[in-house]
Parts: C-alpha cells; sequence; structure tokens
C-alpha cells in the first residue's frame, strides 16, 4: 500500500451537519437557547435539502431538512426521527487529487465521484460511511 497517509490530505475541520425533523425549532435552539449566529434557510433542490448555517468561531454546523420527494436524508430520517448528526466535512486543496488518492486506497466515493456543488458554492465529494468506521464524510475544496 501506498504510504498516503504521512502526507496530509484533509484540514480544518469545515462543518458538521445534523439532520433535523423541525428545521424551525432547530434554528430557534442554535439562534435563542445557544446564542449563536444563524443563517437565513438556503434551499438546494439539487441536493434534495434545505440547509442552515451556524457559524462558530472555527467551524459551522449544517442543519439539514429535507426537500423534495426523495431526499437523500428522508431514510435518515426515517430511522432517526428525532434528527442527528448525518456527516462531516473536511476541507481539502485539491478535491480531485484527493479523490484519486481515496480511490487508490480503495475507499469508495458517491455518486459516481465527480464532485457536485455544495452548499458554499465549492466542489463536494461524499465518502462512503463504511470506509471511514460509520462516518459519512463530505470534502470540500477551499
Ligand atoms: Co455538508
Amino acid at each position: 500500500m501506498d504510504r498516503a497517509g504521512t502526507i496530509p490530505m484533509i484540514g480544518k475541520l469545515n462543518h458538521v451537519a445534523i439532520a433535523v425533523p423541525d428545521l424551525d425549532a432547530a434554528v430557534q435552539t442554535y439562534r435563542d437557547v445557544l446564542g449563536a449566529a444563524v443563517s437565513k434557510p438556503l434551499p438546494l433542490p439539487e441536493h434534495g435539502v434545505v440547509t442552515v448555517f451556524v457559524t462558530l468561531p472555527n467551524a459551522k454546523i449544517e442543519l439539514l431538512h429535507p426537500l423534495g420527494a426523495d431526499s437523500p436524508i428522508a431514510g435518515y430520517l426515517a430511522r432517526n426521527p428525532s434528527g442527528g448528526i448525518h456527516h462531516v466535512c473536511y476541507e481539502v486543496e485539491d478535491i480531485r487529487a484527493a479523490r484519486d488518492r481515496l480511490a487508490a486506497e480503495g475507499a469508495r466515493v458517491l455518486g459516481g465521484g465527480e464532485p457536485s456543488t455544495g452548499a458554499h458554492g465549492k466542489p463536494v465529494l461524499f465518502l462512503h460511511p463504511k470506509d471511514f468506521h460509520g462516518a459519512l464524510i463530505e470534502l470540500e475544496e477551499v
């Protein structure tokens, strides 16, 4: 096996995403109970979600709510009806280089491996949770 692990690939934690069944309630909790800065809801029809970003000093929290009939988070919320942590997002400098290196290591890149445009207008990819100890990972090029 190539010793790719000795060369840094992922950088900062960009965000932790939490799937929520009630977006208004989640916004209220983060804004009014926790006192955090909360964005307006941003519908992303191509991803089947509405997102709200909570800005913390060192990272963001992404509140995710299903949008449309076949939202990719509908199944998650069916299994976790009160919501839960859905994915973590790490920053990478070159998303295609990261993808190629991960694929060479045998990791599964979801969605055919071509980056799509994420909630910040930047290229993103998702990695199979079974290859990463049960956590769905999003990579975002920054
Ligand atoms: Co995300």
